[in-house]
């Protein structure tokens, strides 16, 4: 009977042991869990040959956003809904292989000059340049291999809020735009659910320089295309635009137009209505004027709301301009992450950025780049939800 009794302690002492050294392990888990913020797998080969990474970063609200080497694409973005669901609110592919066959720019990095440059053309000092009319008759988002469809050296930072500095080297007549320039972009998470963005850039040569962030967003996760999100853009004038979408003379007013969207107001109301601007671009795919100059830092740009999921997004920026693109484009023929479909207007791009055509308006700000200057440019996606 004693035995049995000092067995039975025995007993309960090993499994309060295992109890303890159970529990220990489960702190360190939970400890690496909430350190480990960037996590590193394979994204696929390219078709040269090279290993491309996916890098998926975790905020303390559990915020995901994976980005790739490859043309520092924003692969997935996942953020809670009304109810605490997560979904992906950014369109794009499960694989490497599928970004570098047919890419509408889904989540990229665009350079060296993001938007349309009439006819591929410009002039520094004098001197012209002809870049890759590659969208024809005129130059897109840098040219027929812009920053978009190159390798970017990551470096991952783990911390309160995990980052990723992306860097790329564009050398000297690379796309046909002169100087080599060392460019830096810099992706943040932060725990305020917003994702940062830190572009910079130096030349060895004059050049010029506009990069964005292509990503086509979609608040409802894609379980309805973008026409009954609501948007606000903070600005009284756009840039109209010619059939070939280079701005026409003069800035326009968005007053009494389609292209007032100073109060907030669904996007699909006034989509297809019988304008000039709103055919040229096949639907909104033009750039609006924020109220933005060199001082006045970053300011709120937009604010995009879906009322099915209660997801909203503020963009904000050190940019003077907007472009807002409807996703015009997409027709069906993208099979695309969990296997659905991109139809015409699935998802919309909010692309912060100088105005189109900028190197030859010289009524528009500049975009010139000098050695010695440096390129900066700020943009935050910030993920909420509607109050
Ligand atoms: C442009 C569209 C273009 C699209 C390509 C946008 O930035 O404004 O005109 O078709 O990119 O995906």
């Amino acid at each position: 009977m004693k035995l049995k009794y000092s067995n039975l302690i025995l007993n309960i002492i090993i499994i309060l042991v295992a109890l303890s050294c159970k529990n220990s392990t489960n702190t360190n888990d939970t400890q690496k869990v909430q350190t480990s913020q960037v996590i590193k797998t394979s994204f696929g080969l390219l078709s040269d040959g090279q290993i491309s990474s996916l890098y998926t970063l975790t905020n303390k609200n559990g915020m995901k956003v994976s980005i790739t080497d490859y043309g520092g694409i924003i692969v997935s973005v996942l953020v809670p809904d009304k109810n605490g669901i997560m979904a992906d609110v950014v369109l794009g592919y499960d694989s490497v292989g599928l970004y570098e066959k047919n890419n509408p720019y889904f989540g990229a990095i665009i350079g060296r000059y993001g938007n349309r440059i009439a006819k591929g053309k410009f002039s520094i000092d004098g001197k012209s340049y002809q870049l890759a009319t590659n969208n024809a008759p005129n130059h897109l988002h840098g040219g027929s291999k812009g920053y978009d469809k190159k390798m970017w050296n990551v470096t991952a930072i783990e911390g309160e809020e995990p980052s990723l500095v992306m860097t790329y080297l564009s050398k000297d007549m690379e796309e046909g735009y002169p100087g080599n320039v060392e460019n830096k972009v810099s992706y943040t998470l932060t725990n305020e659910n917003a994702i940062k963005i830190d572009f910079e850039a130096m030349t060895d040569k004059a050049t010029i320089v506009n990069m964005c962030n292509h990503s086509y967003f979609n608040l409802n996760g894609g379980k309805s295309d973008i026409l009954n999100h609501s948007l606000q853009i903070f600005a009284d004038k756009y840039c109209a635009v010619d059939e070939t979408l280079i701005p026409i003379v003069g800035l326009a007013d968005v007053t009494n137009t389609p292209f007032d969207f100073r109060s907030i107001k669904n996007i699909g109301a006034d989509i297809d209505k019988d304008d000039t601007q709103l055919k040229n671009g096949l639907g909104y795919d033009h750039c609006w004027v924020l109220p933005q100059n060199a001082s006045s830092g970053i300011i709120l740009a937009a604010i995009l709301q879906d009322s099915l999921s209660g997801r909203t997004m503020r963009v904000e920026t050190t940019e003077p301009g907007i472009q807002f693109y409807s996703g015009n484009f997409l027709d069906g023929t993208i099979v695309g992450k969990y296997g659905v479909k991109y139809h015409k207007r699935s998802g919309l791009c909010l692309e912060t950025q100088h105005f189109p055509d900028s190197p030859n308006r010289p009524d528009y700000p500049g975009t010139l780049l000098q050695p010695g200057e440096k390129y900066l440019s700020t943009t935050t996606y910030t993920f909420g939800l509607i109050q």
